[in-house]
């Protein structure tokens, strides 16, 4: 039997430290916060880490970015993205070391959430691009943190995703009557990001809700509904929830626009190798 939503909240919150951030990893955050810092002192830190330079290297060179000749230098990198989503990479790294072996599939999604919502910010000329990027990255980090903290209450929301044909956030709601957006927000709150980063978060599902940022987390709405919808997402969660309609008047986007917007938005998955296997449809229809 599950225990009343109270106790589950207090198990989850409870928690008295997010799972460890290695101390290279910190140290690399206190510069990035303090802000006075080398590019040099940045980059070489970054370097001797090598999974964090290939994610930071990854990102720079990522379709998005657009750029001609590949970026080999995580110095270089700094200056095109900027030290935001490096904060963000190496924040969800411990989650979302657990989320390959419990979420397996949810980096991919959220990386490529993050890429898709970087395009759409662009697109429609918003500033805070890095911010909506970094928040995209995370936007399902509550998943983890659900995971790590509730395998009772996990189990039985896939079970009810599959018994009942439920997406995974209404099962949430059903199981442990909250859902993985509110605890991202509260990771958030505890890793001290800024408010733009929460609020997305937060909102990703009910952008039409959201007070102060309610366009930059339609973009990351509308990001994640199309990723989802190519089928780019973490195990057991493949069902694609109901579009926002008080989000989408928060997007200015024109109706006629939309077809080729899309169209855009899947020629940038398609040319990160390793999403397109996602899109071989598109190569039958061709
Ligand atoms: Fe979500
Ligand atoms: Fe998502």
């Amino acid at each position: 039997m599950i225990p009343a939503a109270a106790n589950i909240k207090e198990r989850l919150f409870n928690i008295r430290e997010l799972p460890t951030i290695p101390a290279l990893h910190n140290r690399i955050l206190k510069l990035i916060d303090e802000g006075n810092y080398s590019l040099d002192d940045l980059s070489s830190l970054i370097e001797r880490d090598q999974v964090l330079s290939g994610k930071v290297l990854r990102l720079v060179n990522s379709p998005f970015y657009g750029l001609y000749s590949k970026v080999a230098s995580v110095g270089k990198a700094i200056v095109l993205i900027g030290s935001n989503p490096v904060r963000g990479i190496i924040l969800s790294t411990p989650l979302f070391d657990i989320a390959d072996k419990k979420l397996p599939g949810l980096w991919d999604h959220s990386y490529c959430c993050s890429v898709v919502s970087g395009f759409l910010a662009n697109r429609f000329n918003m500033k805070d691009i890095g911010e909506i990027m970094t928040a995209a990255l995370l936007h399902d980090i509550g998943k983890v943190l659900i995971r790590k903290q509730l395998a009772e209450e996990s189990a039985e929301i896939d079970k009810t995703v599959q018994s009942e044909g439920m997406t995974a956030l209404d099962a949430e709601k059903k199981v442990i009557d909250f859902t993985h957006d509110a605890v991202g927000s509260w990771i958030a709150g505890q890793w001290n990001f800024p408010s733009i980063i929460n609020d997305i978060i937060a909102y990703h599902h009910k952008p039409g809700l959201c007070g102060a940022y309610p366009g930059e987390a339609a973009v990351v709405h509308l990001a994640d509904f199309i990723v989802k919808g190519i089928g780019i997402s973490a195990s057991m969660d493949r069902l694609v929830p109901l579009f926002d309609d008080r989000g989408w008047e928060k997007l200015p986007l024109p109706e006629d626009e939309l077809i080729d917007i899309l169209s855009e938005v899947i020629d940038i998955i398609e040319a990160e190798p390793s999403f397109s296997q996602y899109l071989s449809w598109r190569k039958d229809e061709r």
